[in-house]
């Protein structure tokens, strides 16, 4: 068997992954504006125990020592979020110097230790004052980010080369504004599909204003995408496959990589899609060149046929299928199968794996958190990716969810993802097995020195 790291080149990239509210906290300093995190978090009920980001692992003040471990690990690349209303406190207009100033301080720490920095311009922590305006159900919020974006690039873009635009819009349109399980909490189906088209808009309104005047920019976005099967091989689930496929993977994939929505599931969802809501020349700016694609693989939806006859409601099925700590089913072949149908069903564009990790009830004890399933988890995962690169899929790049654990979501500090164990109490930073082993591969591949 030829060892993991020999089966990537040399110039892979190997990076980890964060976002801004999972991590920085301080979100009272130097001028923030709130967010719909804030406002959602601060909400009973709305996440595990009521936790919130107001200090999550402090990483506005560590980031000096955050760096170090991502350059002790030994990789070349960290990926990381702006959040928006550091930059502008209101979602619109006064910059807020302060908060500019913080990521150019974490931009340049991070070149000093030879780390590039891939950021990412929305994480998901809209302005609240945007909110408060409609959200992103609202056009004029696609506006707001493209001149955000210019803003970021402006003060930023000497120093930066690779630009994500948006990490998983499905999320922020859906589970914000459908399922309301995410900030800003609304369950209104009609506001969901208007917020996913404003996202695409603000994502291909912002490319050219990243562009302009700085030709070597590479521009991206961030895509969760699934593995999607139907329960069984009878046919009976396959139109719930197509359903959640579509809803969930193509939805996103087809206005920005072929500049039109599936007829399909522009059927499926019909009878909520409001009214004029794509205007003329819409997908044109959607479907903006983009340098490569981010995608961030986790699992797998395994979909049967609601048990009604004739009722077009999906089941999600639970699978007897080894888990991590949030519930979602390992699945690494899924990785490979999202790769083949990107590969297969649209113009060739070289992809980043965004994110991909696992939350796990890791141990610290005596200093140390073994955590081989994250290991193992990350190993599958990776090696997968290689065999869908001997395949022909042009993918450049790996970064591991996450450095460090954090505020996840809805989920508080309940869920575990990082490579390196934070004492939520002390906020003391330990790298975990999987680190060590993660930033050995990285190393091992970098320089081709086998051991
Ligand atoms: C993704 C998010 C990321 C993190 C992981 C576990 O959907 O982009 O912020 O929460 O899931």
């Amino acid at each position: 068997m030829t060892e993991l790291s020999e089966r990537f080149d040399p110039g892979f990239v190997w990076g980890v992954a964060t976002s801004a509210y999972q991590i920085e906290g301080a979100t009272t300093e130097d001028g923030r504006g709130p967010s719909i995190w804030d406002t959602f978090a601060a909400r009973p009920g709305h996440t595990y125990l009521g936790h919130t980001g107001d200090v999550a692992v402090d990483h506005y003040h560590r980031w000096a020592d955050d760096v170090a471990l991502v350059r002790d690990l030994g990789l070349g690349a960290y990926r990381f979020s702006i959040a928006w209303p550091r930059i502008q406190p209101e979602g619109k207009g006064p910059v807020e110097p302060r908060g500019l100033a913080f990521y150019d301080r974490l931009v340049d720490g991070l070149l000093e230790s030879g780390i590039e920095p891939w950021p990412t311009l929305f994480h998901w922590d809209l302005p609240q004052a945007l909110e408060d305006a409609g959200g992103w159900p609202e056009r004029e919020t696609a506006e707001r980010f493209a001149d955000y974006a210019e803003i970021v690039a402006d003060a930023l873009g000497d120093r930066i080369r690779h630009w994500t635009t948006l990490n998983e819009p499905w999320c922020a349109a859906f589970l914000g504004y459908g399922a309301g399980i995410h900030a800003p909490g609304r369950t209104e189906p009609a506001a969901a599909l208007a917020a996913s088209h404003h996202l695409h808009l603000a994502h291909g309104l912002a490319v050219p204003r990243i562009r302009e005047g700085r030709p070597d920019a590479q521009v991206g976005v961030t895509l969760n995408l699934y593995a999607v099967s139907p329960a069984d091989d009878t046919g009976r689930h396959d139109d719930a496959a197509r359903r959640i496929d579509g809803l969930m993977n193509r939805w996103f994939l087809d206005p920005v990589l072929l500049g039109r929505y599936p007829e399909d599931v522009l059927r499926d969802v019909a009878h909520d899609l409001p009214a004029d809501l794509v205007h003329d020349g819409d997908l044109a700016t959607i479907n903006a060149p983009i340098d490569f694609l981010g995608i961030n693989y986790y699992s797998r939806h395994v979909v049967a046929a609601g048990a009604w006859p004739g009722a077009a409601e999906v089941e999600f099925v639970q699978r007897d299928w080894p888990k991590t700590a949030s519930g979602w089913d390992i699945d690494a072949p899924g990785l490979g199968e999202v790769l083949a149908q990107v590969h297969r069903d649209y113009p060739p564009v070289p992809i980043h794996i965004t994110e991909n990790g696992a939350a796990f009830d890791d141990a610290l004890e005596h200093g140390e958190v073994r955590d081989e399933d994250r290991i193992d988890f990350l190993e599958s995962h990776l090696s997968v990716l290689a065999d869908a690169i001997d395949a022909g899929v042009d993918v450049r790049g790996y970064f591991a969810w996450s450095l460090l654990d954090n505020f996840e979501w809805a989920e508080g500090y309940e869920k575990r993802f990082g490579l390196v164990h934070v004492d939520f109490d002390t906020l003391e930073r330990t790298p975990k097995a999987s680190a060590r082993w993660y930033g050995d591969l990285a190393r091992r591949s970098s320089t081709k020195e086998h051991s």
